[in-house]
């Protein structure tokens, strides 16, 4: 059978500062993807690179005193330098800068203009010298550029525009006959409301009087490419089209990964760019959202821009891809501080799964010498963990396929647990006591197969530690470096015989420095009261429910109901979306900043469309919801009792 095959991207990067967390992030989701899909058994191809022409980079090259393509030679190098650094492995880094895609460039401008969806005119518009864009009044936030909060200018140039609103209708047909086009599907929703609206057609030149550090139009020596025109070509310059046969065999696979300030160029400029230049659309976008640092977006005057080489070097490559896999959801922002990276670290890293592979591999040494005994299935009733490694798999792979990378991980850590819970069932300790030894082995067996198959799944996250365990596990690696999905299985591949060293440690606890833990406050003595309206329950029952303080970010109306709304909710270390009936009682703009209480561990639900995370509390008031708060402002993730 043809192996099937998948092309991933990640946005070329612009060369006018050097790579951060946000980058980093991007980048390892895209090669946490690619891996996932190699063991799938597909055929991938994995592209990063550089985005190196227009104003952004000229103004940085000037501060330094250097020439464009001398100042995007360096930051392009330091772009390069960080992918093996965190063990991110693509097939090609491509540079905007490369000769052969500017001879795309230049190929692709030429057939639209041919086909004559490129015209000249005069426009005069308001222009944002930050984005390289002309924004429309609409656009604005209180007349300033919502990216970067500055008053656009009024500048009026000729120009050549592409007829983007031709292909309005085509459009939002394709999105809405295409399901995964735009995932996930409240990025979909934001691009087809904003094609309700007509589509302005696109400025695609600039002037070289203003600008000169472009790819010369094909068509008019005088003008230099919009430099988002020129940056999208790089998906199939890059796989050398129109005739190379990369191009033939992934082109019509591609998966771009972007976040979602960059949904608009991908999900509505490229599209119709590929429609009118004659070619297959892409297969669909992974929209992910941003990382926050400490509450705060990324910026240099605040200060709190982190760079991926530092965590790395204090907390290890596969700890911090591991971090960003697991407490993102893919598709919201997520908020990075020392505090949330060291409790993930060493609470799921160094405890469930470090301990869990020292305690099984020292229970070998200690009772068989390191010797893996065969497993004696007459003496060990019990081979329920081959159940859960396959239910592991299966949640995984689900998980996988849709880029929810944070389910992947967690469904591993239920079978994590579920180990733990064998060692505890059937106490090894008291077998060994008892002499009942084939039983001992038995149990020891199972764990270690139990270990094997983790140190499978883990692999697109963490490849080192994959490897680390399987070597310890003393299997035999593929020399591709990881096992098949559909390889893991069947349960009993270990061979028995083979004498197993004790391991090093995988993860070293990290000490915490900085948090203050939160002092318990002595709970009161409520008043006994009779519950009237429910079943009774226990303390219990009420401890299994984790309410939180959250600060409301943003609140925004659902499309087609009025009663429900999207708020995005701080929750401290992470931010949910949680979908709220309030929409009678509240207006979007009342919210925000407002404290609430949320249930936490909510299974998370699809609310017409919408993932919900987490429920927020109100009480029912003549018709209206009362949201439920406090008397003084708590942090957002504050445990509420
Ligand atoms: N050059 C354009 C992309 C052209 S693609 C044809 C560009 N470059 S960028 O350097 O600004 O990179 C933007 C991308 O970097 C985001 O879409 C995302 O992939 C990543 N991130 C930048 N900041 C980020 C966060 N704070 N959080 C998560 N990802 C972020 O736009």
């Amino acid at each position: 059978m043809e192996k099937k095959s998948q092309f991933f991207t990640t946005p070329i990067y612009y060369v006018n500062a050097k790579p951060h967390l946000g980058h980093a992030y991007t980048s390892i989701a895209a090669d946490v993807a690619t891996r996932f899909k190699k063991m799938d058994s597909q055929d991938t191809y994995f592209l990063t690179g550089t985005d190196e022409h227009g104003d952004k980079i000229v103004q940085a090259a000037e501060k330094q005193n250097t020439s464009p393509k001398a100042y995007a030679d360096q930051i392009s190098q330091l772009f390069q330098d960080l992918l093996p650094l965190l063990h991110i492995k693509n097939d090609q880094f491509i540079r905007t800068t490369d000769v052969d895609h500017i001879r795309v460039v230049t190929a692709i401008l030429s057939k639209i203009y041919d086909a004559g969806d490129i015209y000249f005119s005069s426009y005069e518009g308001l222009y944002c010298f930050g984005c390289e864009r002309f924004y429309q009044e609409r656009e604005l936030v209180e007349g300033k550029c919502p990216d970067h909060g500055t008053a656009p200018e009024t500048i009026k140039e000729s120009n050549y525009f592409f007829k983007m609103s031709k292909y309005q209708e085509w459009l939002i047909d394709h999105i809405n006959t295409h399901d995964n086009f735009i995932q996930p599907a409240q990025y979909k929703n934001e691009i087809l409301s904003f094609l309700k609206e007509p589509l302005e057609d696109l400025c695609i030149s600039r002037p070289k009087s203003r600008l000169t550090w472009g790819i010369t139009l094909p068509f008019d020596e005088d003008y230099v490419t919009y430099v988002w025109f020129d940056a999208l070509v790089n998906y199939i310059s890059a796989l050398g089209y129109p005739d190379k046969e990369l191009f033939k065999k992934f082109w019509p696979t591609t998966r771009h990964f972007v976040a979602k300030d960059i949904i608009k160029p991908h999900g509505i400029y490229w599209p119709i760019m590929l429609k009118a230049a004659g070619l297959d659309i892409y297969d669909g976008l992974n929209v992910h959202g941003f990382w926050n640092v400490k509450g705060s977006k990324m910026s240099k005057s605040i200060g709190n821009v982190t760079d991926p080489v530092e965590v790395t070097r204090e907390f290890g490559v596969d700890q911090f891809r591991y971090f960003l896999m697991r407490e993102m959801v893919f598709g919201l922002d997520a908020n990075f501080t020392e505090d949330v990276i060291v409790s993930r670290i060493n609470a799921d890293l160094a405890n469930d799964l470090g301990n869990l592979f020292s305690r099984v591999l020292s229970m070998n040494t200690r009772y068989f010498n390191g010797k893996i005994m065969g497993a004696d299935a007459a003496s060990d009733p019990n081979y329920c963990l081959e159940a859960n490694a396959a239910k592991a798999i299966e949640d995984f792979k689900t998980a996988m396929e849709l880029c929810q990378f944070h389910k992947g991980l967690a469904s591993v850590w239920t079978f994590i647990s579920a180990m733990n819970k064998y060692i505890d069932t059937h106490e090894p300790w008291s077998l060994a006591k008892g002499s009942h030894i084939s039983a001992l082995g038995t149990v020891l067996y199972n764990l270690i197969e139990g270990l094997r198959v983790i140190s499978c799944l883990i692999y697109p996250v963490m490849p080192s530690t994959s490897k680390k365990m399987q070597l310890a596990l003393g299997m035999d690696i593929p020399d591709k470096g990881f096992f098949n999905l559909d390889q893991i299985l069947p349960w009993g591949q270990t061979k028995p015989g083979t004498c197993l060293e004790k391991p090093e440690m995988l993860f070293p606890r990290i000490e915490i420095k900085t948090t203050e833990p939160e002092k318990n406050q002595p709970v009161k003595k409520e008043k006994p009261f009779k519950p009237a309206l429910k079943e009774e329950i226990t303390i219990e029952d009420f401890a299994k429910i984790d309410l939180r303080a959250g600060t409301i970010l943003s609140a925004e109306q659902i499309q087609g109901s009025n009663k429900l709304l999207k708020l995005m909710v701080d929750l401290g270390p992470e931010t949910r979306q949680v979908i709220a009936g309030i929409g009678k009682s509240y207006s979007p703009q009342d919210l925000k900043g407002k404290q609430v209480i949320v249930v936490a561990n909510l299974k998370e639900a699809q609310i017409m469309g919408e993932i919900s995370q987490g429920m927020v509390l109100a009480g029912n008031h003549k018709k209206k919801m009362i949201l439920s708060g406090f008397d003084k402002e708590l942090s957002p993730g504050n445990p509420v009792k």
